[in-house]
């Protein structure tokens, strides 16, 4: 039962595809306590397509692919050309940090995939180090440049604003979004790794819209139905957007229209809740599709009834983002 007649409509699926990432970013997980998930209980492509086919059924039209890094599990580009089949699934997206986009870009393409978000904190490589202990930089430029000349549309960056740490590059990332027709998106970091460590970075992003006033008048751009709580605007001579995305000082919770699936098959209503439904027994225990479906309308119903608290410093997701998929 909807409580909330104006919330929209819950379509959206984030599958996180592994929880192996090849970067280790500072303010996604705490690192020193995390272990990897045993290899067998990640779900297997096969697992994820048939609980795809379900929540095709059920009303999830858009499914967008994460991590974990999605890239770094083999086999990833056939596996899309599947996702793309499957009935009810209309729109197919994938976040990655970037690192294996130029390689894996012209395959990508062929699997008719077009939507990419690509993470990218930093224009400066020293700076990418510190943030995400790799030096990387070089080739998430290389494949940023490579999935735009391929025709990769949207392209989206994702900047998390961390104050003493990027935010003095916040109106050079924004450029990239007048020299590109890339759509960047300033994310307020949100308190998974410790609360101290987002006391110290949090900005909020009001300050970081302040920040940009100089680049002319921001105009609301046109929404789309599956677009989520992200606000987006043109601005006068940019060839592509801004976005803000506002976990902390926004209405989050009320505009969340997704579903998370955890790599080891846990479906999460909400990310910063640690309610989760086991899909993976019932599906490896073979209990029919009609369980599963029922799983996943529970999950909607948990959902629209915005049984979600909003989250706060002190809060944590109950596990590591590097396994929920952010
Ligand atoms: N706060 C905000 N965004 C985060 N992400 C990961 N951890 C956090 C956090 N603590 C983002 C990454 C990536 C997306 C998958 O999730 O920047 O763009």
């Amino acid at each position: 039962m909807r409580e909330d007649p104006g919330a929209p409509k819950i379509n959206y699926l984030r599958l996180s595809v592994t929880d192996r990432c090849n970067l280790r970013c500072r303010y996604c997980t705490y690192w020193q306590d995390w272990r990897k998930l045993p290899s067998k209980e990640i779900l297997s492509y096969e697992e994820l397509l048939r609980l795809a086919a379900i929540a095709g059924e059920i009303g999830i039209s858009k499914v967008r692919i994460t991590g974990g890094e999605p890239l770094v599990r083999r086999g990833l580009a056939e596996f899309l050309g599947k996702l793309h089949q499957v009935s009810g699934i209309t729109k197919v997206c994938l976040t990655t940090n970037g690192v294996l986009l130029s390689e894996l870009a012209p395959a990508l393409y062929d699997t008719g995939l077009r939507h990419v978000n690509v993470s990218l904190d930093t224009l400066q490589r020293e700076r990418y180090r510190q943030i995400t202990g790799r030096d990387n930089f070089a080739e998430v430029l290389s494949g940023l440049e490579r999935a735009a000349s391929l025709g990769f549309h949207p392209l989206k960056i994702n900047c998390v604003v961390l104050k003493g740490i990027n935010d003095d590059e916040i109106l050079n990332l924004a450029l990239l979004a007048r020299d590109h027709p890339y759509q960047v998106r300033f994310i307020e970091l949100m308190p998974t790794v410790s609360q101290e460590w987002w006391q110290r970075h949090f900005l909020p992003l009001p300050e970081v819209r302040q920040r940009l006033t100089g680049l002319g008048p921001l105009l609301p751009a046109t929404r789309e139905a599956t677009a989520g709580p992200a606000r987006n605007f043109r601005l006068p001579g940019f060839q592509g957007e801004l976005g803000f995305i506002t976990p902390m000082s926004g209405h989050h919770c009320r505009t969340c229209n997704r579903l998370r699936l955890t790599a080891d098959g846990k479906l999460r209503p909400c990310l910063m809740q640690a309610c989760e439904l086991d899909l993976k027994k019932p599906l490896r225990l073979d209990l029919g599709d009609g369980l599963i479906s029922y799983l996943f309308k529970e999950a909607l119903e948990l959902k629209a009834r915005r049984a979600c608290l909003p989250i706060t410093p002190s809060y944590h997701p109950g596990r590591s983002m590097v396994s929920i998929g952010g």
